[in-house]
């Protein structure tokens, strides 16, 4: 019986192990919280998909490369709007109650740069939190066996196949898990920022642990920005779907100022507006734009029909909002764009494969190809699941040698240095002294490798993290090497960065012109440099 360790325990993990169980094979499902605390979890927009007789797999198709800014993989999107929507009728039977109407029809949501109401939400913004109920209990049922608190080190590279994990588990020594294939769903890397909608456990271990292991990793250039986080006490996410019912908005002086920006104007593609408010902030002194949600649900008539709508739609937000002593029914409430989703990771092919045998990436850790530049909202969740099942196919039918042949892209190793050194990019001393912190990691990437770039900027990035990388450190706790591979995804991340000089999609680099973008996928560097441990 092929053995199959999972990693990660969002919509990707356990789906993953889900589909791999039932067809035979023997999982077990490693998760570094416990396993409801993923991504997926605080996911509220929702799940996007060709659900309704009158929307097209084509325009979803359409929708999500125009988002990607042409950098999108058309195969990889096909399959993604083609079987979405079988996967989210698995979701149904499962158990995820998605919002119906009082006929019992599906309500149809709409968000930015969707160009039909495809978006399907549970509990009416706490869409990723019943999706991960739903799941963990159909998990739970299954014949999974399931570690929580465990922490991935490493993956075991035996001649140059992928054959386990090293684990390091809650009050236990670190123990190998050996496995014939090892599929990662490690989420993505919002805690490389100082402002982010992920969770905590959001620390790119597992591209970390693939660039360390040699696995092809691209497009970590483009990470997301999410426009629109309350900026007042810890960052929440206020979803896209406030603006797709109506939200709109509005700078110091009242103006709704994405009418300057975009003919979509708040539903303009997620970087379009998060750069707008970045820009409008830097305007106004950096003080927060305002989203003004006084007016939807037939808010014109009264406060009072917005408070029954906004409590109603979007209870999640409502609480949260509330919670800082703001009532959005009756005034604007200040947001900022917080770092929210990379669409770059471990290249895939449309199985979940990556470039080394026995592993395998799903969800927002993997490069499928589908994001492109810019994910188009409500892309995530769907992805996590379309492509959770295929690779929990492949896997299955490898059987016992853990891999079938990759079929992803060729040639994709790009000659970028693998760690950058703050003697080839000198004259950034000024950074020299700054010590190692999380928090000061966080700083500089916001700084530099943020909404908006620059060659100074993220040459100075790369100094200062390539010294943080060659000092001499022995992660042994969790948080310790969670920092490690914070700096690990950093590097490479700058890296890629500092290599795409055109802007494309959420990669904007201010000191060059706007240009075509190059079609071939850059590979990040290659982080190598293994860990001393
Ligand atoms: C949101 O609700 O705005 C986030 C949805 C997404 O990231 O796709």
């Amino acid at each position: 019986m092929t053995h199959a360790v999972v990693v990660g325990s969002g919509i990707a993990g356990l789906m993953t192990a889900l589909h791999a169980a039932r067809a035979g094979v023997d999982v077990t499902l490693v998760t570094k919280d416990e396993l409801e605390h993923a991504n997926t979890r605080y996911a509220q927009g929702g799940i996007a998909g060709v659900m309704f007789a009158d929307d097209r797999v084509e325009d979803h198709v359409h929708d999500t490369i125009v988002a990607g800014a042409g950098l999108s993989d058309p195969a990889a999107v096909r399959v993604l709007a083609e079987e979405g929507p079988e996967r989210i009728r698995e979701l149904i039977s499962l158990g995820v109650g998605f919002d119906r109407d009082d006929g019992g029809e599906l309500v149809r949501g709409l968000e930015a740069a969707h160009s039909y109401p495809r978006i399907l939400h549970a509990g009416g913004d706490a869409t990723g939190t019943e999706i991960e109920r739903a799941l963990v209990s159909a998990v739970r049922d299954a014949r999974i066996a399931i570690i929580e608190h465990a922490f991935l080190v490493d993956l075991i590279v035996e001649d140059g196949a992928v054959r386990g994990v090293e684990l390091l588990e809650a009050g236990r020594d670190r123990v190998v898990l050996s496995a014939d294939a090892v599929v990662l769903a490690t989420g993505g890397a919002g805690q490389l920022y100082n402002r982010t909608t992920n969770p905590a456990v959001a620390t790119g271990d597992g591209i970390a642990a693939a660039l360390r292991a040699g696995a092809e990793v691209a497009d970590l250039e483009f990470v997301q920005f999410h426009p629109t986080v309350l900026a007042v006490g810890e960052p929440f996410l206020v979803s896209e779907a406030v603006r797709g019912e109506g939200g709109v908005l509005v700078d110091d002086s009242g103006r709704r100022f994405m009418l300057d920006v975009h003919p979509d104007a708040e539903l303009a593609p997620r970087d379009v507006v998060a750069r707008a408010i970045a820009a409008r902030m830097a305007a106004q002194g950096g003080r927060p734009v305002r989203l003004d949600a006084t007016a939807i649900g037939g808010g014109a008539a009264g406060p009072e029909t917005a408070e029954a709508f906004l409590a109603q739609r979007f209870p999640t937000i409502d609480a949260a909002v509330r919670e800082r002593g703001l009532d959005w029914s009756r005034e604007p409430i200040p947001v900022t764009p917080a770092a929210h989703y990379l669409m770059g990771g471990v290249v895939t092919d449309l199985d979940g494969r990556t470039s080394m045998p026995g592993l395998y990436a799903v969800g927002e850790v993997a490069r499928t190809g589908v994001h492109g530049a810019n994910r188009l909202a409500s892309n995530s969740l769907l992805e996590g699941a379309v492509f959770a099942a295929r690779a929990a196919a492949a896997l299955a039918s490898a059987g016992a040698s853990g891999s079938s042949p990759w079929r992803g892209p060729r040639a994709l190793r790009a000659p970028l240095a693998a760690a950058v050194h703050a003697a080839e990019v000198g004259g950034i001393v000024e950074h020299a002294a700054v010590p190692f912190s999380r928090s000061a990691l966080q700083r500089l990437m916001w700084d530099h490798a943020g909404l908006e770039r620059t060659g100074a900027g993220l040459n100075s990035a790369a100094a200062l993290v390539a010294g943080w990388r060659a000092q001499e450190r022995t992660p042994q706790s969790v948080h310790e090497l969670e920092d490690e591979n914070l700096l690990d995804v950093a590097a490479a991340t700058i890296g890629a960065a500092r290599a795409r000089t055109e802007s494309v999609g959420a990669h904007h680099r201010i000191d060059t012109p706007e240009a075509a973008p190059t079609g071939t996928p850059r590979l990040a560097p290659d982080a190598a440099a293994s860990r001393t441990l």
